[in-house]
């Protein structure tokens, strides 16, 4: 069996550890977590280990990117389930701090974000990206990698992410990996294990409407009659929908009009609550 991978929760541990990593002349890649491992983050660490000699994944469910009313308390915590995964994909460290490591008595200081934070998420979690930033932000200062892993799946905070490592100046490469799906379209994520059988058989219908979507856009519709008509195929369901949106893949701004139209790169984008749990998923057209 493969050695589980070095835990350490003090910053000033991992700070040791990754000097070490450096001395032997590593590459060292980060892949960010809050734990519940599944197949999307074991791929992240797989193409860490691919592109650096050295991977740290964190394990931290941020309190600062819930609210109040969010499902902080509940979200899955698997500590030693994720070792055994990680073990087997040979990551070197990982990085669990305490809320109190992270966010000591006296914590204050925020990183404030805007461009491909706008709208979507944030119309309906407006306290999510701020939160985001101000982890990643720390994680990337604490540990200095060269690299950070994350998944599509969460594209909005991809481009978030990206933006931040360009605007700090903090030297890291984010790199972004395609979404790991279920068989049945269904993108892997830790929330989906809130979904009960019955639900579980409607969660794909997300990705089938956004696939039939784009299938439509790339054949001549129109993007925003093709969004309602997803939005609606997701509703038909029973799901309750923030958003379906089509935006520019790069920005993540709202498409142009006019004679501009047609010209770029386009993303669809949806968030909806099957119940209690809400789902987020995204395309390219
Ligand atoms: O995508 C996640 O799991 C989290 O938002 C992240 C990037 C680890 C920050 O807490």
């Amino acid at each position: 069996m493969a050695t589980l991978p070095k835990v350490v929760g003090r910053v000033r541990d991992l700070r040791a550890r990754v000097a070490e990593f450096r001395a032997e002349g590593a590459r060292v890649a980060l892949v960010p977590t809050m734990g519940a491992l599944h197949a999307g983050h074991v791929a992240l660490a797989e193409k860490a280990r691919e592109l650096a000699q050295r991977t740290v994944v964190s394990i931290f469910v941020n309190p600062t990117q819930f609210a109040p009313h969010e499902d902080f308390s509940q979200y899955p915590r698997s500590l030693e389930a994720d070792l055994y995964k990680l073990a087997d994909v040979g990551v070197d460290l990982v990085y669990a701090p305490t809320p109190t490591e992270m966010y000591p008595a006296g914590f204050v200081t925020r990183i404030a974000v805007g461009g491909p934070s706008e709208g979507l998420e944030t119309d309906f979690r407006p306290h999510f990206f701020g939160g985001v930033a101000t982890v990643v932000g720390k994680l990337f200062i604490q540990c200095a990698p060269d690299y950070a892993m994350f998944g599509e799946k969460d594209y909005q905070q991809l481009k978030v992410v990206t933006r931040l490592s360009r605007d700090l100046d903090l030297g890291v490469e984010v790199v972004g990996l395609p979404t790991i799906r279920e068989e049945d379209g269904l993108a892997l994520s830790s929330r989906n294990a809130y979904l009960d059988e019955e639900q579980r058989t409607i969660a794909p219908v997300i990705y089938t409407a956004l696939s039939r979507a784009a299938d439509a856009i790339r054949a001549g519709t129109a993007p925003q009659a093709a969004v309602s008509v997803a939005r609606g195929m997701i509703e038909a369901l029973g799901l309750k929908v923030d958003y379906v949106a089509a935006r520019n893949a790069d920005t993540l701004a709202p498409l142009k009009e006019g004679p501009e139209a047609g010209r770029e790169p386009i993303r669809l984008l949806a968030a909806a609550w099957l119940g209690e749990t809400r789902l987020i998923d995204n395309i390219p057209v």
